[in-house]
């Protein structure tokens, strides 16, 4: 159905990929069909039945549109509240993570699935990974995590690549300049590390994987984004712009690499 001011609840303008196109209707989000919105809502569906209750709801595909369940609550967005950078939010989001990847282990995605690899482990095989849970894409109610939203890089992958994903967005794995220009500066990073293997119940042989999968995942990321950016995406080409990303991004891999045997030693 075509979208008109009159059908339109609520239009989301915080997104990236899909700023301006996502609008809640009643207890609905409709959001732009892509050619892997119905393998997402297998993916969705799955969920619903494994009883993993902190994804939305699929409800339906036409021509143009998904229709997912709209999740009540807050969508973290810069500046943070301080509930947002605490460590025992962090370590809510590792549990929660791993409980999805739990009920994910058991879904047997037909052969046919199409998803979008822009972020995914370039290993591409292991559990459906989410690959985006950065604080744009969780819902949150009473500072606690209750919903992650935007399945749209949902990807084949290994449960850890997918960790490593969500740990430098949250923790952030980033060098400390770089973290308070988007609003996480201030942090200790290797005690919230700690709190997020710790959350997720990682041992010690998955903490020191993680840590070797980080400046693999970066490249994924800045592959992506650049490749956003030379098509001209409005808000890739913003972001870019913004956060200086080309320098940003040159640091934090440096970061991540000075301070690798720092982190490695924190494990024992
Ligand atoms: N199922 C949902 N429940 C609640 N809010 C949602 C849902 N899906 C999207 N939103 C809202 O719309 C915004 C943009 O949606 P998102 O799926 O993240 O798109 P983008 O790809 O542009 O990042 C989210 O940040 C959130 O505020
Ligand atoms: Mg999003």
């Amino acid at each position: 159905m075509p979208s008109t001011e009159a059908n339109i609840d609520e239009l989301f303008e915080d997104g990236i990929a899909n700023a301006g196109a996502i609008y809640k209707r009643g207890n609905e989000v409709v959001r732009p069909l892509q050619v892997h919105s119905s393998s997402v809502h297998q993916l969705l569906k799955h969920l619903q039945q494994a009883g993993f209750t902190a994804a939305p709801a699929p409800i339906a595909i036409d021509e143009t549109t998904e229709r997912i369940s709209f999740m009540p609550g807050v969508v973290p967005a810069p500046p943070y509240s301080p509930w947002c950078l605490e460590d025992q939010t962090l370590y809510e989001i590792a549990r929660l993570h791993r409980s999805y990847h739990d009920a994910v282990t058991s879904f047997q995605p037909e052969e046919n699935c199409k998803w979008n690899t822009g972020l995914a482990d370039p290993a591409g095989v292991g559990i459906v990974c989410h690959n985006d849970l950065g604080p744009g894409n969780i819902v949150f109610n009473d500072g606690l995590p209750t919903g992650f939203i935007d399945w749209d890089f949902a990807a084949p992958g290994r449960a850890l690549w997918d960790a490593a994903r969500t740990a430098r967005a949250w923790i952030p794995l980033d060098d400390p300049q770089n973290a308070s220009t988007y609003g996480f500066g201030g942090l200790d990073p290797i005690k919230r590390f700690q709190v997020f293997c710790d959350g997720y119940g990682m041992n010690r042989q998955q903490r020191r994987e993680l840590l070797d999968l980080l400046n693999e995942c970066n490249a994924v990321s800045v592959a992506y984004v650049a490749s956003q950016v030379k098509q001209g995406k409005p808000a890739f080409v913003k972001m870019w712009k913004d956060y200086k990303l080309d320098a940003l991004y040159k640091v934090r891999t440096k970061w991540i690499e000075d301070n690798h045997d720092v982190f490695v030693k924190a494990l024992i």
